[in-house]
């Protein structure tokens, strides 16, 4: 299988250049190419090239929850959204805790083809925060799992937490921690703030955040284990990530489109689509997110892809389930909020989207350099497109996006998957 990529400018710097991949792998680099005979060949033209999309963070739903999204319709939103890897997440029906759950989703993952979905196991049978699932049986399974997280919960036991970094060290894989200590937010339903006062909703104090960080800092430290921190929302956060990284602490931090871009200030509405879970919060976090993602305090932008069936949104706040989609709308928010005002480039967000996230989970043939001889998972955007976001046409079974009717800068126009085109223009492969 032979693609030929032709004015294409890797990572928007320098002349443009042509592209040659085959069998997955980018053979050559240059100006004035010729395209060999039967190959696909995209006019790349006014467009950058970036290395595929990475996502740490996403919740595919199946098994057991496809009536908010499945594997298909979630790789559908992936590839569209320029990644070509995700992490999927463990809170699933059965729960992913086993090596038999691990393996289906990784097995369906290859099945639709259009993104690798690495499954994410969880850190404790049942992510019910007691007992720990049996990392190693998952780590040494045929799905391979290099990350274990609670996600939706927090491994709120610090002993839990101490033998879960213990065994990630051996094993060397990642912990992914979703940061809320849960005897601070019980029955919480918005950021502790102006806003959750004046509407009366249960608050969710920043330090419930800030203070597992803290600890698992600590712990990871004796350990010697890699620890990831999920959705980072408070600004003080950030500074406790940033002495731990100073002291040499092996954790890393993602941030999700939506805390670089939303605030508290929409909850006036009571719209549940605003609903998410760590909460919005105010301008000044949104502001500290991304100062912190331009350092590289926090390492990723992550989606939490949290799709749900209208039946779990389309109803009052209190009773809504927590969660956004993203895959489809992150690239255009990270451009909206870093690119445009100057604190990444397309260096940056390959950085951000791609190479740091693969690091992070240890994926050898992602976020590589595009270079010949390496592999070919490309996405090819248009800096200069606009969209607007409308729910009912995203790839996804669910339409819960904050970004209805939003005019988005930056469209995705082809996602490459060793070598393979898994969307162009809006639609999908058929593969
Ligand atoms: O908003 C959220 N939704 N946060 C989480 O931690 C879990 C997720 C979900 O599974 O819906
Ligand atoms: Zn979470």
């Amino acid at each position: 299988m032979t693609l030929f990529l032709t004015n294409a400018r890797p990572y928007g710097e320098g002349d443009a250049v042509d592209l040659l991949v085959e069998d997955g792998v980018i053979t050559a680099i240059g100006t004035g190419l010729t395209a060999p005979d039967g190959a696909e060949t995209i006019d790349a033209a006014g467009l950058v090239l970036l290395p595929g999309f990475v996502d740490l963070h996403t919740h595919l739903r199946e098994p057991g929850g496809e009536e908010s999204e499945t594997i298909a319709t979630g790789s559908a939103a992936a590839a569209l959204g320029g990644y070509t890897a995700v992490f999927a997440m463990p809170n699933t029906s059965p729960v992913a805790d086993t090596d038999v759950v691990v393996e289906h989703v990784r097995r369906r993952g290859e099945e639709v083809g259009l993104v690798d979905v690495h499954p994410v196991g969880a850190v404790t049978v049942g992510l019910e925060g007691a007992k720990m699932a049996e990392l190693g049986t998952m780590a040494k399974s045929r799905a391979q799992v290099r990350m274990f997280s609670d996600d939706g919960k927090c491994v709120n036991d610090p002993l839990i937490m101490r033998r879960a970094l213990e065994y990630a060290s051996a094993l060397d894989v990642v912990i992914a921690q979703h940061a809320e200590d849960h005897r601070l937010t019980g029955g919480a339903q918005a950021h502790e703030g102006v806003v959750a006062s004046r509407l009366g909703l249960a608050g969710w104090p920043a330090t419930a955040e800030e203070t597992i960080v803290a600890r698992d800092c600590a712990l990871a430290r004796e350990a010697g284990a890699a620890l990831h921190v999920c959705h980072v929302s408070s600004a003080r956060t950030i500074d406790v990530l940033r002495a731990a990284k100073a002291a040499g602490v092996r954790v890393s931090a993602e941030v999700t489109p939506h805390h670089l871009l939303l605030t508290d200030a929409r909850l006036t509405s009571y719209d549940p689509v605003n609903k998410v879970n760590p909460p919005l919060r105010t301008g000044p976090d949104t502001q500290a997110m991304r100062q912190a993602l331009a350092e590289g305090v926090i390492d990723v932008v992550a989606t939490d892809h949290a799709p749900h069936a209208s039946q779990y949104k389309d109803t009052e706040w209190g009773a809504a389930k927590p969660g956004m989609l993203g895959l489809q709308t992150a690239f255009s928010v990270v451009v909206h909020t870093m690119v445009e005002p100057g604190l990444l480039d397309w260096r940056g967000v390959a950085r951000v989207l791609s190479e740091r996230p693969a690091e992070i989970a240890g994926l050898p043939d992602q976020g590589r350099p595009i270079a010949e001889g390496e592999p070919a998972n490309l996405v090819l955007v248009d800096p200069e497109g606009v969209w607007t976001v409308r729910g009912e046409k995203l790839a996804s079974r669910s339409s819960n996006t904050p970004y209805e009717g939003m005019r988005l800068p930056a469209t995705v126009v082809a996602t490459v998957l060793r070598g393979r085109v898994t969307a162009k223009d809006g639609e999908v492969a058929h593969v």
